[in-house]
Formats: structure tokens, C-alpha cells, sequence
């Protein structure tokens, strides 16, 4: 089947959503989402969204905490944009439903603090902010008669020029096109052709890469191992951001404690009862993500302890169970009454700094491809992410990705009128053996969080290549012989996106942000303050073919 648009967007969180309902001022659009519309990452942040609204704050500042936490990556020029589109946006999002909260009295925005913001900046709803956005957007977008939802639908491969006329084609990174994707029916089984004159991936991160993390299940770097299949350049793929506070507990699946929790003076604690983060850092437990996350893993490591410890009681019961009802309701579940009790946290993956190379209109270097969200490389987060400024980055880029597109209306109309080929599954057969799609699976994710970690040495990074590379040959070994399914999909985005972590770990000799290796133990500016930058163009080209 084929499945013509003007614009094809591929993932559902706020970075999709806020792209469609601007894109549908202008034509059609389709949305395809690999289960449901609600299963994206942006559904389950807490914290909030980070905007310049306090009396005291200012736009220097917030650029000023952005930049600190970038730890001398973040490019100036994208996080001043972002920084000041950002309070329009907030009330733009409001305009659409979503309902932040306010102070009682004054009307104006409760803003929360998180680490490494030197004021009180987070605008949230309460410890449920991305289901409040995301419940807003679903229903903009569910109202407008030119956006369509395709669920259970998770693209295979983009449909590039290069890949129509064979790849010879195209030999340089601006040359190639592309003009929508091949696409898994994971109902039907079938793989359909969505045409479109221009796609943008919004697919969101790769926390699944590791075993633990406070992603959900989708976050396997689809959008980032298709880009890069497709010729797109991927940047700092190395700053993978582990969070501080996922809850500890042998049932608890990926649920995170939020930094707003030592925003509201929650402080970390040894098994002993002791406050451990004024031996790290002036900040204390407010201190940038890397550096925490860092600390509790020193802490542990010395103690053999499994867990640390994050104490609220200090507060008011009856103020936490209000400003912490999905943290409160949940940790109860498991035993733990955070009024009381202290609450069992261990760091995990949370965040992927890196991405696909996105400008400053969202724009990748392949023709008519965008890239918004966490799926792209802006420069807003250089070597660590601040918190709560990943929503806002999404917000922003997917208007500029509008604008761009908005200027080139015209362009490309008489694509929807052209055939292109089918997918084409050769021989392939069922697969009788899908034990070897969970075995790799389980492989890549247990190799990338014991030595691809917060604190990397070259030997495990060796090692973590070789085991990687023997997965991925046997993953193109079984890709081609059986039908595609979504587990085999994701099985090979997740090895295209461990191999990129790894060979960017590799490259940077420093210590800088989010990595972190004793052996190279400064941050060396004169040699490393670049981005990393990777490209199926530089070398072996058709080693992701
Ligand atoms: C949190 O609530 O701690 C997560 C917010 C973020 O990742 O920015």
C-alpha cells in the first residue's frame, strides 16, 4: 500500500505533535508511531520545561546554566534562540489546554528549581508535566481533519534517492533526498510506502540501549540508526546522560524520581545517613546531572552498597503528597512512603545528548529530512543537558522546522503523483528462532551499562566494540533472511545506535560532560572542544547498507 502526504512525521511525543499542528496550517499530515500515540517519552518526564518567567531570572542566566552544564560544547548561537523562544512557547502550550501550575494567590507560574539552574525556572504540572503536554497535544491534533495517526506503524528505512536509483548515485552527505520511508504494518505485517514531500524524524532517544533506564520501552534510537542509515550525520553520541534518581526496587521498571524532588530540598544519603554531595560540589545535590550521577556511582562503588538513598521527610507530609502525586502514589506501591521513608535511588540512562545533525531550522543534510527532539543535535546540550530543557528544545525546533518547511510550500507538489518501488523482501522467510532477537537484545544492553557506563575506560570500550560489532554481522546475517518484524527492527537500530555511543566514546580522549574517563581525567579544549561528528560517508560506507 502507499500512503501519500505532505508531511510524515515519525513519533508521536511533543516534538511530533507540536511539528503536525503547525504542519497541518499547510497540508497533510501523517504521523506514524510504533504502538500507540501515548507510548513516547515525552509522557512520562516530570520535572517540567525550563523558560525564563521569574522576576529575578533573566535570559543571560538561563543561557548562562545552559552553557555551564554544555561543559563548552553547546553552541551559543542555538541556546540563546531557544532560551528566548522559550516563554512565548510556554504560553502558546497553555493556549492549547495544557495546564501548568500556578500560584494561588499571584496567578502567575509555580516555577520549580532542578540542578544547575541558579533560579527557579521549571514551569511544570507537578510531578506529571509530560502527560499533561502530550494528553493537550494528542487531543489538538486529533481535532485538526488533516492529521492522521498511523499506530503500530515503525519505519524501516527512509526512502531516499539514493536508495531508489541505487546507491551510486549519490557519493556526498548534501546530495541525497528524501522522500518519506518504508514502513513496518506491525498489524498487517506488511511493509507500505509512505511518501511524502517532506519527513521529519521525531523519535525521540535511545535510553533502551542500556539495561537500566528511566525510558520507556520505545526509546531504542530508531529515528537516529535510520537517519544515519540513510547518509545523515550524527554528533556527540558519546554524552549518553544517566539521571541520578530511578527508583531502586527489584519491581520498579524505569521509574524515575524527579530532580524537583531535590529541587523541594531533597537530599542524598549513604546507608549510613550520611549527606554526601557537599564532598562533590558547591551545589550539593542541586549540582549538574553529571557530576551527581558521577558521585552516587563513587559512593556506591566504595560502599559495595546497591542503592543510595534520596530523604524528604524533612518536608511537610501533606505538601509532598500534593506536589509529588505520581511519585508518592508509586513509591507507596513498592512499600515506600516517601514522607517517611527514604527513598532507594540508583542512577540510569536517561538522556541522549548526541543525535542526528539538525541546524538552527531543524534541518539535517539530507534534502527535505528534518530532525526535532531528542532525536536530533542542536548544540543546546553540548557535553551534558541542563534539566528541563529538553521539552523546551523540542518546542522550539519544531517551530523552526515549520517555518523552514512553510517557506517551501510549493515545492515538491508533483512528488505525490509519482510511483515508487515497493519494498522489496527478496527471500526472506517467518523466523522460527526469535530467541535471537531477545538474546542480542539482552547482549547490547547488559555490554553498554557495564562498560559503556558513567565512568569509561579504552579497554572496556574495546571490548564493548568487539562484542558489538559480532552482534551487529549477526544481526544483518538474520535481517535479510527472515520478514521483518518490529522486534528485529528495533534489535538493529538499537545495535546501529550502541555502535555509534561506542565509536564516539572511543574517539574522545577527554573528560568532558557526561564522559567521563579516568585515564584521560581534564578537559582538554585545546584538542577536544569539537563535536563529534559521525557519517556513514566517512569510511565504510556499506557496512550499514
Ligand atoms: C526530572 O524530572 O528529573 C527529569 C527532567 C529532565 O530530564 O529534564
Amino acid at each position: 500500500m502507499d500512503v501519500f502526504s505532505d508531511f510524515l512525521i515519525i513519533g508521536s511525543g511533543i516534538a511530533g505533535l507540536s511539528c503536525a499542528l503547525r504542519l497541518a496550517r499547510h497540508g497533510k499530515v501523517s504521523i506514524i508511531t510504533k504502538k500507540s500515540k501515548l507510548d513516547a517519552s515525552t509522557n512520562f518526564a516530570q520535572g517540567g520545561i525550563a523558560a525564563v518567567l521569574g522576576l529575578n531570572d533573566s535570559f543571560d542566566l538561563h543561557v548562562k546554566d545552559t552553557l555551564e552544564a554544555g561543559d563548552g560544547l553547546c553552541h551559543e548561537d542555538v541556546v540563546k534562540m531557544v532560551v528566548e523562544r522559550g516563554p512565548r512557547l510556554i504560553n502558546e502550550l497553555v493556549s492549547l489546554g495544557v495546564d501548568f501550575k500556578t500560584a494561588a494567590d499571584t496567578g502567575s507560574f509555580d516555577l520549580g528549581r532542578e540542578g544547575g539552574h541558579s533560579r527557579n525556572r521549571i514551569v511544570h504540572a507537578l510531578d506529571v508535566t509530560g502527560r499533561e503536554v502530550e494528553k493537550n497535544l494528542i487531543n489538538r491534533a486529533e481535532e485538526s481533519p488533516n492529521i492522521t495517526f498511523y499506530e503500530n506503524h515503525m519505519a524501516v528505512d527512509l526512502l531516499t534517492r539514493s536508495r531508489i536509483f541505487r546507491r551510486g548515485a549519490v557519493t556526498t552527505e548534501s546530495e541525497d533526498t528524501c522522500w518519506g520511508a518504508y514502513v513496518l504494518d506491525a498489524h498487517h505485517g506488511r511493509v507500505d510506502t509512505f511518501v511524502a514531500r517532506f519527513t521529519i524524524i521525531c523519535t525521540g532517544g535511545a535510553g533502551k540501549v542500556y539495561l537500566y533506564t528511566s525510558n520507556p520501552d520505545i526509546a531504542g534510537g530508531d529515528g537516529m540508526a535510520i537517519g544515519f542509515r540513510a547518509g545523515v550525520k550524527v554528533a556527540n553520541m558519546e554524552f549518553v546522560q544517566f539521571h541520578p534518581t530511578c527508583l531502586f526496587h527489584p519491581h520498579a521498571k524505569n521509574f524515575l524520581i524527579s530532580e524537583a524532588v531535590r529541587g523541594e530540598g531533597g537530599r542524598l544519603m549513604d546507608a549510613q545517613g550520611c549527606y554526601f554531595m557537599e564532598k562533590y560540589h558547591p551545589r550539593k545535590d542541586l549540582a549538574a546531572r553529571d557530576i551527581v550521577a558521577r558521585a552516587i556511582d563513587r559512593e556506591l562503588k566504595k560502599s559495595g552498597a546497591d542503592c543510595v538513598y534520596l530523604d524528604i521527610t524533612h518536608r511537610d507530609a501533606d505538601y509532598l503528597r500534593s506536589r509529588f502525586p505520581n511519585i508518592y502514589q508509586t513509591c507507596l506501591s513498592y512499600g515506600i512512603d516517601i514522607t517517611k521513608d527514604p527513598i532507594p535511588v540508583v542512577p540510569a540512562a536517561h538522556y541522549m545528548c548526541g543525535g542526528l545533525v539538525a541546524d538552527l531550522s531543524a534541518r539535517t543534510n539530507v534534502n527535505r529530512l528534518y530532525a526535532v527532539g531528542e532525536a536530533a543535535c542542536t548544540g543546546l546540550h553540548g557535553a551534558n543537558r541542563l534539566a528541563s530543557n529538553s521539552l523546551l528544545e523540542a518546542l522550539v525546533f519544531a517551530e523552526a522546522a515549520y517555518q523552514d518547511i512553510a517557506a517551501q510550500t510549493e515545492e515538491n507538489k508533483d512528488l505525490l503523483n509519482k510511483d515508487f518501488p515497493s519494498w522489496d523482501p527478496g527471500g526472506a522467510t517467518d523466523s522460527d528462532e526469535s530467541v535471537v532477537v531477545t538474546h542480542n537484545w539482552d547482549e547490547i544492553r547488559r555490554t553498554m551499562w557495564n562498560y559503556v557506563g558513567i565512568v569509561r575506560t579504552t579497554k572496556r570500550l574495546i571490548r564493548a566494540k568487539h562484542r558489538i560489532d559480532n552482534i551487529r554481522q549477526e544481526i544483518d546475517e538474520y535481517y535479510w533472511d527472515f520478514l521483518i518484524t518490529r522486534d528485529l527492527l528495533e534489535l538493529r537500530n538499537l545495535a546501529t545506535v550502541a555502535d555509534l555511543i561506542v565509536r564516539s566514546a572511543l574517539i574522545r580522549k577527554e573528560s568532558r560532560g557526561l564522559h567521563y574517563m579516568p585515564e584521560y581525567p581534564q578537559r582538554d579544549d585545546e584538542n577536544w572542544s569539537v563535536d563529534t561528528v559521525l557519517s556513514i560517508y566517512d569510511s565504510n560506507h556499506d557496512r550499514y547498507r
